[in-house]
C-alpha cells in the first residue's frame, strides 16, 4: 500500500536553492513571466494564484489535474527547470524565469512518449484522473537515482495515489521503459 508523503525526490518550488521572488507586484497583481512548454507566457494574476491554477484557469491546461489542493495526492504533478513537483503547492508568481512542462508537452497523440505507450500497452489507469500526474512523475523518475525493484519504484512514485488502485499495472509499465532505457554510462 503506497504511503502518503512526498517522495524527496519530488518537491515544492519553495525547496529550489536559491530562489527569489523576481515577479513584479503592486497591491493586488503579480506580473511574471515563465516558459510553459515551450512557449513563452506573461500572466498578471493575483499573487497567491498557485501554479496549477495558472495553468488550469488561466493558460487552459487542463490535462494537468487538481485533486486535493493540499500536496497529498499528486494529481497535479508538472515539472519545474525539470524536477517534478506538486503545482497546487507552488505559487505561480514564484515561478518567474522558470521553465515548466505539463502533461500536454511531453508527447502527441501521433508521437506517444514511451511512458504513455507503456501505459496503454501495460493498462496503467481505469478512470483517468490520476494519470497525467502519474506519468509526470513517472518520466521525471526515468532521469532519477533510484534501485532497480519494483519496491524502488513504488516508493519513488509513492506522491501520487491512484485511487482506481492502478499500482501494479503503472509499476508494470514504468519498469518497461527503465528496462529499454539506453545507459548513460
Ligand atoms: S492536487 Fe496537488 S497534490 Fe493533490
Ligand atoms: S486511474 Fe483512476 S484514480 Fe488512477
Amino acid at each position: 500500500m503506497p504511503q502518503r508523503h512526498i517522495p524527496q525526490s519530488k518537491t515544492t518550488h519553495a525547496d529550489t536553492p536559491n530562489k527569489t521572488l523576481q515577479a513584479k507586484t503592486d497591491d493586488s497583481t503579480a506580473t511574471f513571466t515563465f516558459t510553459v512548454n515551450g512557449s513563452s507566457q506573461t500572466l498578471s494574476l493575483d499573487p497567491r494564484t498557485t501554479l496549477l491554477d495558472a495553468l488550469r484557469e488561466h493558460l487552459h491546461l487542463t490535462g494537468t489535474k487538481k485533486g486535493c489542493d493540499h500536496g497529498q495526492c499528486g494529481a497535479c504533478t508538472v515539472h519545474v527547470n525539470g524536477r517534478r513537483v506538486n503545482s497546487c503547492l507552488c505559487f505561480a508568481a514564484a515561478c518567474d524565469g522558470d521553465t515548466i512542462t505539463t502533461i500536454e508537452g511531453i508527447g502527441e497523440v501521433e508521437a506517444l512518449h514511451p511512458l504513455q505507450a507503456a501505459f496503454v500497452e501495460c493498462d496503467g489507469y481505469q478512470c483517468g484522473y490520476c494519470t497525467a500526474g502519474q506519468l509526470m512523475s513517472a518520466v521525471a523518475l526515468l532521469d532519477e537515482p533510484i534501485g532497480a525493484s519494483d519496491d524502488d519504484v513504488r516508493e519513488a512514485m509513492s506522491g501520487n495515489l491512484c485511487r482506481c488502485g492502478a499500482y501494479q499495472n503503472i509499476v508494470s509499465a514504468i519498469q518497461s521503459v527503465r528496462a529499454n532505457k539506453p545507459s548513460s554510462k
